[in-house]
């Protein structure tokens, strides 16, 4: 008998294997010191990620531990010294779409944003604003002031529930609507995004519902309701729903949202209006700074190490912090490009074209014509929607793969800074 894990594993490298058409597997190596080529890039973002928090959540699976002002100051000025690095890697100013710095709980070096934002700028003009992840205990009025002066234009606050009951099976507090509607009263921002967790034990409809209308009425625009994940690597104690609950509730949330009036513009996110947009993640390509940070380019996938001290360490030898590289064979990076596009509920075929210069149904017309038969798209012009069905085996499907290629890869990666390579 398989256990889940290798019923997983079978699954993601079946699916690996018919969408590459090659039983070669993801192949991260330990390369550090290459050039990154960008200069052609377009559509491209930047993340920064500040691995501190005042306390640990048993539940998460990032890269982060208990700040510590001098830590944080080191690291924050490695940092620095990564962007002038990798920002001098290509010539003049390179336009990028958005900045987005999340963590851990990146306010917590709110006195130094705006020294980063500036040393992004001297390298890269960023057309779409600047957003940052938000805990509960960062909404002060002098905080976001700072923030919003340093040229943040989007928050995006880790609610995860407003009723107490959940609040304290995930070990959380402060998520106060009174509190954050008063905050957010008084200090403005382009994009006020709130994370949610859905799929806890017991919770129902009603319990999402009321979370959803409490951020909207506080000052929401936008909001992201994730699938809770039970991560091997975590303490958390919290056992995930079944399926078949878990489906009907992302549903009811979606037809809900839908009734309102609200935007799908991903798997897990819904805006009120146009102009609310909060995603680090559906772009073409990126590039990250700092600890755990991913950059995704056309030639390759790269993740820097998630230990701190040697974070510095690289840096300290103007090297890069790279733990692992994968470079991709162009059906490798088909599947990248398409899993991520995917996110966005919707493939545009020229949109894929422009990028390859080969048609999607030259590549995929099979697959295409399947997932409509199936009913998991619909097509218009070329535009492949999700349905309602194919966004949760979508979702199904990125959890299977978020446990068995990203949990295998952090697991590793928690622990070793810097593995000789993974296969996935
Ligand atoms: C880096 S955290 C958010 C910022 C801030 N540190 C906080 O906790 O409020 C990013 C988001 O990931 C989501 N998240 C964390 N662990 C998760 C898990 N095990 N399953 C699903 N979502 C998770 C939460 O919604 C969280 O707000
Ligand atoms: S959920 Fe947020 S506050 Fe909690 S450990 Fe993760 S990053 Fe830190």
């Amino acid at each position: 008998m398989y256990d889940i894990g290798e019923a997983m594993s079978i699954i993601t490298s079946a699916t690996r294997m018919w969408l590459t058409k090659s039983t070669k597997p993801f192949r991260f190596v330990n390369i550090s010191d290459e050039k990154l080529e960008y200069d052609n890039e377009q559509n491209m973002g930047l993340y920064v990620h500040i691995p501190f928090c005042r306390q640990i959540c048993d539940f998460c699976p990032y890269c982060k531990e208990i700040y510590d002002r001098k830590k944080c100051n080191k690291y924050i000025d490695s940092l620095i010294q990564e962007i002038h690095i990798v920002g001098k890697m290509h010539k003049g100013k390179k336009q990028v779409t958005s900045l987005y710095f999340g963590g851990g709980s990146p306010a917590l070096a709110v006195e130094r944003i705006e020294e980063i934002i500036n040393t992004i700028n001297i390298y890269f003009y960023i057309t779409e604003g600047i957003g940052i992840e938000l805990h509960p205990s960062d909404l002060e009025v002098s905080k976001l002031t700072k923030l919003k002066k340093a040229g943040v234009t989007k928050i995006c606050i880790g609610i995860q529930s407003f009723n107490e009951k959940f609040q304290a099976l995930l070990g959380r507090c402060n998520a106060n609507a009174k509190v954050i509607s008063q905050v957010l009263n008084d200090v403005e921002f382009e994009t006020v995004s709130m994370d949610f967790i859905f799929a806890l034990p017991s919770q129902t409809f009603e319990d999402l519902k009321s979370d959803i209308d409490t951020a909207f009425e506080c000052g929401a625009n936008h909001i992201a309701v994730y699938p809770f994940i039970d991560f091997t690597f975590t303490k958390s104690k919290i056992k995930g729903m079944k399926s078949k609950k878990k489906r009907e509730l992302l549903d009811l949330i979606t037809e809900y949202c839908y009734s309102k009036g609200y935007r799908r513009d991903s798997i897990w996110t819904f805006s009120k209006n146009h102009t609310a947009k909060y995603s680090s993640m559906t772009r073409d390509n990126f590039l990250g700074f700092g600890c755990s940070a991913t950059t995704l380019l056309k030639d390759r996938f790269k993740i820097n190490t998630f230990s701190v001290e040697e974070y510095i360490k690289r840096i300290n030898k103007h090297i890069l912090p790279t733990s692992l590289t994968i470079k991709f064979t162009l059906r490798q990076r088909m599947i990248y490009y398409l899993f991520w596009s995917a996110y966005s509920t919707k493939v545009d075929s020229a949109e894929f074209e422009k990028f390859f210069g080969i048609p999607l149904k030259r590549m995929y017309g099979l697959e295409l014509f399947l997932a409509k038969l199936f009913g998991f798209v619909t097509e218009k012009d070329g535009v492949y929607s999700m349905t309602l069905k194919g966004a949760f085996y979508f979702h199904y499907y990125e959890s299977f793969y978020t446990l068995s290629y990203i949990d295998k890869m952090w697991g590793i990666m928690r622990t070793n800074a810097f593995p000789d390579g993974i296969s996935l």
